[in-house]
């Protein structure tokens, strides 16, 4: 009932991505945005995430504004951390900026960052949806997260470059994926790429001599190369590469993937789920939902409450982890 009420005053939306980009937010703001259209809702684009709305970078969007965007990397609207939202102070501006730009529900596009700055926004009385995206997939609310797809397949293949030279010249390479926390991008490439070691921040103790071993043993048994997949969140990647040359003997080189990962075309998966969830977005507002994240759980999209989903935590599969070690053996 509460709700229903809140919803009878929703007339303008704004939209915004915030935090790091993800291929797929394109898709997900073109989606939103012609949604609330076809809905006959307002729809105010906000510049550069949280840091945008507090300098009042707010433009009235169209249907053009969206057109032939499905397909680029990167935001259209721009993206930013923003310090300044963290404080209390920025919290009750931007609730006041909102007001004053008449906008009655943000739907706000990022990673769990995006969606804490959301939950602020709404203990100031401001109307919030959150879509997921990140290339991290470290949302515990949702089985998916756009931009992952797009991501992994990017350093996938950027791993089968490295792996020809690497056994070309008979290297141990170490191919450093990003992740800070989180090692889903790690352990998919890993397994994906056929990498002799993965290194999870979830589960590695920085002990070095069971790679060292596992790099003596391989080449024994006439391996070529030695494929070490490492996560960001562990980094250090070219002082590794110079241990392990030290202790094996055998030439070790380190490849960062780095900032190529967030960027390029989305994927077919990426701008499919991106569009529905977008779309997902607005049915919730107009149905009267408010404060929910869209989410993608056991096969179906679907809806959480904001707080709900910031407490939940994830864990990468341990079956999924044993897997991993027992494909590179
Ligand atoms: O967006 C996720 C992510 O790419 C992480 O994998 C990485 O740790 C972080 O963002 C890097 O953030 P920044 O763009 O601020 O360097």
């Amino acid at each position: 009932m509460v709700e229903l009420e809140i919803m009878e005053e929703i007339e303008t939306i704004g939209v915004l991505t915030s935090g790091g980009d993800s291929p797929g937010m394109n898709a997900a703001i073109r989606a939103t945005v012609r949604t609330a259209l076809a809905k006959g809702l307002k729809v105010k684009g906000i510049k550069k995430g949280w840091q945008g709305l507090l300098n009042e970078e707010i433009f009235e969007m169209e249907k053009h504004h969206v057109s032939d965007i499905i397909q680029r990397g990167g935001t259209v609207l721009g993206t930013a951390r923003c310090p300044e939202f963290i404080q209390p102070e920025g919290q009750i501006k931007a609730a006041e900026i909102c007001r004053r730009h008449q906008i009655d529900a943000i739907v706000a596009i990022g990673g769990d960052g995006t969606y804490r700055g959301a939950l602020d926004l709404v203990r100031q009385g401001v109307v919030a949806i959150c879509i997921p995206a990140t290339i991290d997939l470290d949302i515990a609310s949702t089985d998916y997260t756009i931009g992952f797809d797009t991501a992994i397949n990017t350093a996938m293949e950027a791993i089968d470059k490295v792996r020809d030279t690497s056994s070309s010249h008979e290297r141990c390479s170490i191919i450093e994926v990003m992740g800070r926390d989180a090692g889903y991008i790690a352990l998919w490439c890993g397994v994906a790429n056929g990498a002799e070691d993965i290194l999870l921040p979830e589960h590695y103790d920085y002990y070095e001599q069971p790679l060292i071993n596992n790099i003596i043993a391989n080449r024994k048994t006439g391996k070529k190369h030695h494929i070490i997949i490492n996560a960001e969140g562990i980094g250090h990647s070219d002082a590794m590469a110079r241990r392990i040359e030290a202790a094996t003997g055998l030439e070790t080189r380190a490849t960062i993937l780095g900032y190529m990962q967030r960027g390029g075309n989305p994927t077919c998966k990426d701008r499919y789920y991106a569009s529905v969830m977008g779309s997902k977005a607005i049915e919730l507002l107009c149905e009267g939902k408010i404060n929910r994240v869209v989410v993608y759980r056991n096969g179906q999209f679907d809806d959480e409450d904001i707080t709900v989903a910031l407490g939940m935590k994830k864990k990468i599969d341990d079956y999924e982890v044993e897997v991993s070690r027992l494909l590179s053996l």
